[in-house]
């Protein structure tokens, strides 16, 4: 197949061009290149496929909040052609047979890849979770799985030290238990119970009790503790960290619950300041979805962002906030590097041909009521954003255009 008249960012510059796909490969990519089956992409920018590797696609006793289709439908589109799904499961993934068995109950019925994490109740069952397919773990400082306890350094040196044996990536929800204190209620009391010290405590026992081992901050949301977490790489700790989009560009003058929960002003600004300036790993969304009888209810936190991550940041693009080549490295290409996904996160030839089409002028509202997620609510319900996914492909099939998901779901889970 060729996907014709597309653009495509090489360096800092868009160049239109053809690229030729063979057996889900880019095998060429020029000028001029013809072929019988052909794909017009006037107008649109040909992006590598998303990487996100933070998102909660549920499915199983939760599937009244998102299940594997509803979740990877999501996920395509916006833009993402693999997501890495998080263990808070029911039942948990915190043992080698639920690996398996997630994997295999994921098999037929996801429309991008997928990769899983799990959770080791202790260090000796890191082997075991990796022989059964997990590509990395997830440690819930302050809401144990299943009784396991990483609330002290010792607990988490211990558990990094036989990390490191295998080159595993261990990422953290870091918000440090015993700083959490207080009613949960309200939106507010949550926000302040989570408080900044939580996390700053949190990140500061994970860079203690880390070593030589790859720890991972997920969702970073205060510039305390995005200031140590940059010390530490500067010292040459193997520490990456993510931002999502709530965090990145949205402050607590919005009401929306979620943990760590959105911060003030300064926080915010200077989470994007570290998209900007490259100090951050990647853009993850932590896509959390619910039923909106127990978001509303104060019984959960976490809202979808699959489909709009993507947009809300081509907005930026758009206002001269952020370089779109800054903004795919940290959607695509540093994400795929920090899993070992081989030759993906690039439009390259010999690279994997998942990528998406977007048309960076097209301009639309956010309306969580027309999501493929089961949870059509969000805290960016009404905005109005410039940049649109217009279809995604995966291995060179497309599977999703124009709003509709056109495929089978053909995704490979990863593992
Ligand atoms: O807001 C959140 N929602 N934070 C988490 O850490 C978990 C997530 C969820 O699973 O709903
Ligand atoms: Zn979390
Ligand atoms: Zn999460």
């Amino acid at each position: 197949m060729i996907v014709k008249n597309a653009k495509v960012l090489l360096g800092s510059e868009l160049v239109e061009l053809e690229a030729r796909i063979e057996d889900g490969v880019f095998k060429e990519l020029g000028r001029g290149l013809r072929g019988d089956v052909e794909y017009d992409a006037k107008g649109l920018i040909l992006i590598p496929g998303l990487v996100d590797l933070h998102a909660h696609l549920r499915d199983w006793g939760l599937s009244y909040k998102e299940t594997f289709e509803s979740g990877t439908s999501s996920a395509v589109a916006g833009g993402f052609t693999t997501v890495f799904d998080m263990p808070n499961t029911s039942p948990p993934l915190t043992s080698p047979s639920r690996v398996r068995e997630r994997i295999e109950s994921a098999r037929g019925r996801i429309y991008c890849d997928v990769g899983f994490y799990a959770t080791p109740k202790g260090p000796r069952d890191v082997k075991g979770l990796l022989d059964a397919g997990c590509s990395a773990f997830k440690v819930f400082m302050h809401k144990p799985l299943e009784g396991e306890d990483y609330g002290d350094v010792e607990r988490i040196r211990e558990l990094m030290a036989e990390a490191e044996r295998y080159e595993a990536l261990v990422a953290f929800h870091a918000e440090d238990p015993k700083l959490i204190s207080g009613s949960e209620d309200t939106v507010e009391s949550h926000a302040k119970a989570h408080k900044v010290e939580a996390e700053v405590s949190g990140v500061l026992k994970v860079l203690e009790g880390m070593g030589g081992a790859r720890a991972h901050i997920c969702h970073l949301s205060t510039a305390r503790a995005l200031s140590l977490v940059e010390e530490a790489k500067g010292r040459g700790k193997r520490v990456s960290f993510e931002i999502t989009p709530h965090h990145a560009l949205l402050d607590d003058s919005t009401e929306a619950r979620v943990e760590p929960p959105l911060r003030s002003r300064m926080d915010r600004e200077r989470l994007f300041s570290a998209l900007v300036s490259g100090s951050a790993d990647a853009i993850a969304t932590d896509h959390a979805p619910h039923s909106l009888e127990e978001y509303l209810g104060g019984k959960a936190s976490g809202f979808p962002s699959l489909e709009i991550a993507l947009s809300l940041f081509l907005n930026e693009v758009n206002r001269g906030r952020i370089g779109l080549g800054t903004l795919i490295e940290l959607m695509s290409r540093r994400p795929a590097r920090l899993m070992n996904l081989k030759k993906v996160g690039e439009v390259r030839e010999g690279f994997v041909a998942s990528f998406s089409l977007i048309d960076l002028k097209r301009e639309f509202r956010i309306d969580p009521s027309s999501f493929f997620s089961k949870a059509k609510y969000s805290p960016f319900e009404g905005r109005l954003v410039r940049g649109k996914v217009m279809a995604t492909f995966i291995r060179g099939e497309l599977v999703y255009e124009d709003g509709e998901v056109v495929s089978k779901p053909i995704g490979r889970v990863i593992g």
